[in-house]
């Protein structure tokens, strides 16, 4: 397994770094505290071809692999976990879905918006009482001929506030369980679609992250995507796609309080002398350089899987994921103990990072579900 990067990949990584810490690092406190959604960065970033990484040129895409669209979100995390997982829903969890189980007609209504940046993509699972439990959600959808009719609510929507067209996962036919739920593809504008409430959260604070809401909400018949039952398998699929990018968010997460708890540990003295000459300290950057790179590669592995045109890897995905995911946690906690007193302070970047670390344990399947896919997958 070869993990050098290419050219072209190194290319966009300091491309992309650029652009984080010009654009994005100046006000990721700022959104922190407003939970202003950033629309304006967003936009440059998908003028600069952020936000249609994997997505053919044909529809407006840059035409990239799943290992750039992977550093692309590791370096954008590294700044602004915020923006990271923006990235990472807009790309793998809307764009990605529609063109991979969409029609042509879907495709080109939809891709060539979503990859300019004229519209901004979410995707409906969740809901208050369906959570690690996809298959029990209670949103419905029945057919009237032309179109179907959507009622139910989702929760703990990235991006809601802001997006055009969201992937909204309903059953078809309750009975059949995991065979009877479908994908659709929503716009905001249907009938019977609105925004509920907007949620105050820990971390990733202006996400937009809302309620949504389906009150006979109709959908015209052509928007079912990947056929009526397969909403299961579409939603799996996808998940093992973006549980890349979160992967890869976990590691730019920590890769940005490494780098900021390496500097201070340079410069901060006591006892006369720099802290990171004590061994104490010394063993926390190890500890957070070692884990930091050890999920960086699970993260390349997986992604490399996929665009070697691997059918399934649900089990390095969800590796990745969960790796980096504690890794984030706990390398964001030891940045804010190098720090001291500092860390526990707003003035010092570490305190936003360890609570936006927290949510990659969280969303895209919580780190037990991932370890029930992972010990699934293993013992298949
Ligand atoms: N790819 C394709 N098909 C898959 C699959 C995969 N990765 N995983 C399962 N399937 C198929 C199975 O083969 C099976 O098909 P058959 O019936 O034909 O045999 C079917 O789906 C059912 O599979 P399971 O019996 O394994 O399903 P389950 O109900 O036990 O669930 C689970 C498995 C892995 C625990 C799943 O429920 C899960 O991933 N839960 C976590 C949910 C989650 O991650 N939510 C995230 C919400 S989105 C989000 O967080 C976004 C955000 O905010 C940024």
């Amino acid at each position: 397994m070869d993990f050098a990067l290419t050219q072209d990949q190194k290319m966009v990584r300091d491309m992309v770094r650029e652009f984080a810490v010009n654009e994005i690092e100046p006000i990721a406190a700022e959104i922190d505290e407003s939970r202003e959604f950033p629309k304006e960065t967003i936009k440059k970033m998908a003028g600069l071809g952020l936000m249609g990484v994997v997505i053919p040129e044909e529809y407006g895409g840059a035409g990239m692999d799943f290992t750039t669209l992977a550093i692309i979100c590791e370096e954008i995390s590294r700044v602004c976990a915020t923006h990271g997982v923006i990235t990472a829903v807009t790309n793998s969890l809307c764009a990605y879905p529609i063109y991979h189980f969409g029609t042509e007609e879907q495709r080109k209504k939809y891709l060539p918006a979503l990859t300019s940046g004229k519209s901004l993509g979410a995707i409906g699972i969740t809901e208050p009482a369906a959570g690690s439990d996809p298959a029990s959600m209670e949103t419905t959808a029945v057919d009237k001929g032309d179109h179907y009719v959507l009622n139910g609510t989702k929760q703990w929507i990235t991006n809601a506030e802001a997006a055009d067209v969201f992937v909204i996962f309903a059953y078809t036919d309750p009975e059949e369980r995991h065979k009877g739920m479908s994908a659709f593809i929503v716009e905001k504008d249907h009938e019977g679609f609105s925004i509920g409430k907007h949620e105050n959260l820990m971390g990733i604070r202006a996400t937009g992250n809302c309620e949504l809401i389906m009150d006979d909400c109709k959908v015209p018949k052509e928007n079912l995507l990947g056929g009526e039952g397969n909403g299961f398998k579409v939603v799996m699929h996808t998940l093992d796609v973006s549980r890349i990018d979160i992967g890869a968010q976990g590691v730019g997460i920590s890769q940005g309080a490494l780098d900021a708890a390496a500097k201070y540990a340079k410069e901060r003295e006591q006892f006369g002398r720099p802290i990171g000459k004590f061994e104490m300290v010394q063993d926390m950057i190890a500890q957070m350089a070692a884990q930091t790179d050890a999920a960086r590669l699970l993260v390349y592995r997986a992604a490399s899987l996929k665009d070697g045109g691997a059918e399934r890897f649900t089990r390095e995905a969800a590796i990745a994921k969960y790796f980096a995911a504690e890794t984030a946690v706990a390398v964001t906690r030891m940045a804010v103990q190098i720090h001291g007193g500092n860390g526990y302070s707003k003035e010092y970047a570490v305190e936003r990072m360890y609570r936006d670390a927290k949510i990659v344990e969280i969303y895209e399947g919580t780190s037990q579900i991932q370890k029930i896919v992972i010990a699934r997958e293993t013992l298949r």
